[in-house]
C-alpha cells in the first residue's frame, strides 16, 4: 500500500514536470538561437547600409580606409566577425576579434558571399576550422539604388549560445530534481501516516485473535477515517472483553457454587451407605461414582475458567523438574496397567511457564496417553531446545487420533466416538491444555508419527536459568480431568 502510495504520488510528479520542463527548454533554446539570428542579420543589414558611401569612396580618397575604421569601432561593441567584399569579391576590410591577422583567402569563396553578390541575403549554420566550432553567419548586399557594390557577411559563434542552452537544461533538471526529492518525502511521510496506523491496527487485530482480549490500537494521529477504524476496533475489541469476561466468570461461579452441593451430596451418600440393606448397596455406589464424576466435570470446567482468566505472569520454570515431578506422580497408575513411563530431558532446560499450569498440562497429557497405552508398551517424555523455544513430546502407543479427529480433539467436550465412557473423561482436557498453553504463550499439536500411536508436542518460550530455585513437589498427586 506504501509502496503504491508513493508511486502514484511519484508517477504524477514526473508526468507534470515533464510536461512543464521539456516544453520550457526547447523554448527557450528557440529563443536564444532566434535572438542571434535576428542579432547578427541586423549587424549585418546596419553594416551594409553604412558601408554604402565607404565603398563609392575609391581607394585613393580613403574609402577601404573608412570601412576598416568602422569595423575597429563595431570590434568594440561586438565579438562578431564581419568581412566586407567588393563587388569583385575582393576582401576591403574585415575584423580579427582574436587578433588573427587578416587573410585574403578563401573567405571570398563561400557561396553565402557568392550570394550576397548576386543581390540576396542569406543566412545558416557552419562550421568554421578558425573558431573550432559552429557559427551563425548572416550575408546582405550592399546596395546602391540597383547596383551592387559589395557585400558584407558576419558570423557569431554558436558556443556561448549553446552553452546558455545546455545551462538552461541543467538547471531544469536541478529543479526537476529538487521537486522529485521533495515529493518523495512528502508523499513518503504522508503514505507512513495512513500505513502505519493500519499496520498498528492489523497487529492489534491479530493478537486480539490469538486471544489477547485486551489488545487495544493506538489511536493514531493520522487521517481522521483511519482514527475513526481505529476506535470503532477499540469499542469492538472492548464490548468482546466484556462479555468473553462475562461468561468466563458465569462459568468459574457455576462451577464454583456446585462444589458446595456436590460435597454435601457425597456425605449423605456416604451416610446413607451405612444404612441401607445389601440389595440397595449396589445403587447407592453407582450413585457415588456418578457424583465422583460430576464432581470432576465440575473442577474441570473451573479449571478451564481459571485458565482462560489466566492470574500470575509465567516465570522461569525448571523443565527436567517438572518433568521428572509428573512422572514419578504417574508412576504407580502407570505400573498399574503395565505399562513403562520413560523420560528423558536435555540438560539445563528452562521454559517461560507457570509451573502449575506445566504440571497440569503433562498431567492431562499423560492421562490421555496412559489410557490408550496397551500393557506391556512404554509412554515416553522427551523435552528438548529448539532455537528460542522449549519442545516437550507426550509420545504413546495407543491407537492414534486421525487427521479429522485430531483437528476436534481440542474442542470442549468433544470425544473420539470410540473412546470408554468409562474412563471419567468429559473430553475436555486438551481443552485446557490448549487454554492453559495459550495462556503463557506456547502452543500445543497432536501429530501420528510413522511408528504409530499418538505424539502430543507442546512448545513454549525458553527461559532462563533461576539459580536456586526450588523444583516442585514431586509427591503432589496427578489430578485427573
Ligand atoms: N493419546 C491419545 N490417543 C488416542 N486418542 C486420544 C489421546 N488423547 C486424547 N484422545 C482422544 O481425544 C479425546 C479428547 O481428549 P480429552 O480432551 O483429554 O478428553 P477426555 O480425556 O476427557 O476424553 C479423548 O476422548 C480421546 O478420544
Ligand atoms: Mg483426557
Amino acid at each position: 500500500m506504501r509502496r503504491r502510495l508513493l508511486l502514484s504520488y511519484l508517477t504524477i510528479t514526473v508526468l507534470v514536470l515533464v510536461g512543464l520542463e521539456v516544453p520550457l527548454g526547447f523554448s527557450f533554446a528557440r529563443s536564444e538561437h532566434r535572438r542571434l539570428e535576428e542579432s547578427v542579420q541586423q549587424d549585418a543589414v546596419t553594416l551594409a547600409v553604412r558601408s554604402e558611401e565607404s565603398l563609392e569612396t575609391p581607394p585613393e580618397a580613403g574609402g577601404p580606409a573608412e570601412l576598416q575604421a568602422l569595423l575597429a569601432r563595431y570590434e568594440h561593441v561586438s565579438d562578431d566577425r564581419v568581412v566586407i567584399v567588393d563587388a569583385a569579391g575582393r576582401l576591403v576590410a574585415s575584423s580579427e576579434p582574436r587578433g588573427e591577422p587578416t587573410r585574403d583567402r578563401d573567405e571570398l569563396g563561400p557561396p553565402e558571399i557568392a550570394r550576397a553578390l548576386g543581390g540576396h541575403q542569406s543566412a545558416g549554420s557552419r562550421y568554421s576550422p578558425e573558431l573550432g566550432g559552429d557559427v551563425w553567419f548572416s550575408a546582405v548586399p550592399i546596395e546602391s539604388g540597383s547596383i551592387i557594390l559589395g557585400a558584407v557577411r558576419v558570423t557569431h559563434p554558436l558556443a556561448p549560445v549553446e552553452n546558455r542552452i545546455r545551462d538552461n537544461w541543467l538547471l531544469l533538471a536541478l529543479i526537476g530534481g529538487s521537486v522529485l526529492a521533495v515529493v518523495s518525502l512528502v508523499s513518503l511521510l504522508v503514505a507512513r501516516s495512513v500505513t502505519r496506523p493500519l499496520a498498528d491496527l492489523s497487529r492489534t487485530a491479530a493478537r486480539l485473535g490469538g486471544g489477547a482480549l485486551d489488545a487495544r490500537a493506538p489511536l493514531p494521529t493520522g487521517p481522521a477515517e483511519v482514527r475513526l477504524l481505529a476506535q470503532e476496533f477499540n469499542t469492538t475489541a472492548a464490548r468482546l472483553e466484556e462479555l468473553v469476561g462475562a461468561q468466563r466468570t458465569f462459568v468459574a461461579d457455576a462451577s464454583h457454587q456446585l462444589r458446595t452441593p456436590l460435597a454435601a451430596l457425597r456425605l449423605r451418600l456416604e451416610n446413607l451407605e451405612t444404612e441401607v440393606d445389601a440389595s440397595a448397596t449396589d445403587d447407592v455406589d453407582g450413585a457415588r461414582a456418578e457424583v465422583e464424576r460430576l464432581t470432576r466435570l465440575v473442577d474441570g470446567l473451573l479449571a478451564l475458567a481459571r485458565a482462560e482468566r489466566g492470574a500470575a505472569a509465567p516465570t522461569d520454570v525448571d523443565v527436567a523438574a517438572v518433568v521428572a515431578g509428573r512422572r514419578d506422580a504417574w508412576l504407580a497408575f502407570a505400573a498399574e496397567r503395565d505399562v513403562e513411563l520413560e523420560a528423558r530431558v536435555e540438560p539445563g532446560l528452562w521454559a517461560r511457564a507457570r509451573p502449575e499450569h506445566l504440571e497440569q498440562v503433562l498431567d492431562n497429557l499423560l492421562n490421555n496417553a496412559l489410557d490408550v497405552a496397551p500393557s506391556g508398551s512404554t509412554v515416553t517424555l522427551t523435552a528438548a531446545r529448539r532455537r528460542d523455544r522449549v519442545e516437550i513430546r507426550v509420545l504413546d502407543a495407543g491407537p492414534g487420533m486421525t487427521a479429522e479427529e485430531r483437528a476436534r480433539a481440542f474442542d470442549r467436550f468433544w470425544r473420539s466416538p470410540g473412546s470408554p465412557s468409562d474412563n471419567g473423561g468429559f473430553g475436555l482436557g486438551l481443552a485446557i491444555v490448549r487454554q492453559l498453553l495459550n495462556a503463557d504463550g506456547g502452543t500445543i499439536q497432536l501429530q501420528s508419527p510413522p511408528s504409530g500411536g499418538l505424539e502430543a508436542v507442546i512448545e513454549l518460550r525458553a527461559g532462563r536459568p533461576v539459580p536456586g530455585a526450588r523444583p516442585p513437589s514431586p509427591a503432589s498427586t496427578p489430578a485427573q480431568t
